[in-house]
């Protein structure tokens, strides 16, 4: 490996014979004359600190049930990893140990909601958020992110009016998933500034924070005052940036010693536990990661610009806002005269699997979900069986 090359580890070089091997949901989802570019996996593999520590996990045979809620080692990493990456000063006591993010997510509806409240989200958004609501017996209350000339912002006026309307909890996805944006400090103030006159609970899921593109900085939620931090139950792992989604390993970063005690009064069944091997691969990702990391951000920004250079030139149709983070692009295709569900049309004609942005909630008819975690030259095969279904 050549740390100094132009693609030290090789993420323009993944071949597809060997992806199309894994076992993952991406790759056995569709028959395989099918390109998934769907769900939030990436096709460039994992941090080499990662696959060491998961092979010394594996020699040791070290398979068993993983400490609950605290893992002192995971703490420690991911506050070094926080402090480094978003300057933000993690207190250790306020970290916590889950399964996933999305249990989290859960545990916090269920936790500081009734069954019939609304539950205030930015659509379009990550779909399991709207499943987690609705499946608690809530009602999701979306609004849609507002398209300016040059990027998606959030409505704070329509989220505003949510909030004097009587709902108490936001599902915050930032950065977003799937429009792209790692919103700003300034944006994020505004917000926090509702959320405390209106006695809002907030939901930062953040998982997405490794992967922002320079110039644009992950502000941490909670980073906007003591006020903000109180309510706000923040959400990690190092699933999404060090593609570990099966592993499950997540860190959540409760606001106050009372929400910590919430979180240990719920039973360890429901909470749900974490497994060895991904507190052990996260550990690594976030000790040992960034020299991966830093490059794996120079790839993406580079596909990301080869995906805007290709659909500009070959399917000029489509519209987006080059994302500020994420591998996830968000791609308005109501221009090609496919209707709500462009996604049906490329998989049944272009046998390429995007996510239907249907599922996005309010605002994501006629788009679709690309994900470009992939070399340049799968990105390119996709960008053709675009054009194909065309
Ligand atoms: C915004 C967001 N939150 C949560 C998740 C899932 O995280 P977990 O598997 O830890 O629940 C994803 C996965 O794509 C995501 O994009």
């Amino acid at each position: 490996m050549d740390i100094h090359g132009a693609d030290p580890f090789g993420f323009d070089t993944v071949d597809l014979s060997s992806l199309r091997q894994l076992r993952s949901m991406k790759w056995r989802a569709y028959p395989p004359d099918v390109l998934p570019a769907w769900v939030a996996e990436m096709d460039l593999g994992t941090a080499p600190a990662v696959v060491s520590a998961l092979s010394e996990a594996v020699a040791r045979q070290d398979f068993g049930y993983a400490v609950d809620l605290q893992a002192p080692e995971l703490t420690e990493a991911f506050c070094g990893f926080a402090a480094r990456r978003f300057s933000w000063p993690v207190d250790p006591a306020r970290v916590f140990l889950l399964r996933d993010v999305m249990r989290g997510l859960e545990l916090w509806i269920e936790g500081f909601t009734r069954p019939g409240d609304g539950v205030v989200v930015t659509t379009p958004v990550y779909y399991p958020f709207l499943h987690a609501i609705t499946e608690a017996g809530r009602v999701p209350v979306q609004v849609p992110a507002v398209c300016t000339s040059d990027r998606w912002e959030l409505d704070l006026e329509r989220l505003e009016a949510t909030f004097a309307a009587g709902n108490t909890l936001l599902l915050l996805c930032n950065p977003h998933n799937p429009v792209g944006r790692a919103y700003t400090r300034s944006e994020l103030t505004a917000l926090a500034e509702l959320t405390v006159r209106h006695d809002v609970r907030v939901v930062a899921d953040e998982i997405h924070a490794p992967l922002v593109y320079a110039p644009a900085v992950h502000v941490p939620f909670v980073s906007l005052g003591a006020e903000v931090a109180s309510r706000t139950l923040t959400l990690h792992s190092a699933s999404k940036a060090f593609n570990l989604a099966g592993l499950h390993a997540a860190v959540a970063v409760v606001g106050s010693a009372a929400d910590g005690s919430h979180l240990e009064s719920i039973s360890y069944r429901r909470r749900g536990a974490a497994g060895i091997l991904g507190i052990e691969a996260s550990v690594a990702a976030f000790t040992y990661g960034d020299e991966w990391l830093d490059a794996l951000l120079v790839h993406l920004a580079g596909v990301r610009d080869h995906l805007g250079a290709e659909l500009a030139a070959r399917v000029p149709g489509v519209s987006w806002f080059s994302p500020e983070a994420t591998y996830l692009a968000w791609l308005d295709c109501s221009g090609l005269g496919l209707g709500p569900s462009p996604q049906s049309v490329f998989l049944e004609e272009g046998r390429v699997a995007f996510s239907d942005g249907v599922a996005f909630g309010d605002g994501g008819a006629g788009f679709v979900r690309l994900n470009f975690g992939t070399s340049r030259a799968i990105l390119s095969e996709l960008v053709s069986r675009m054009v194909a279904a065309l």
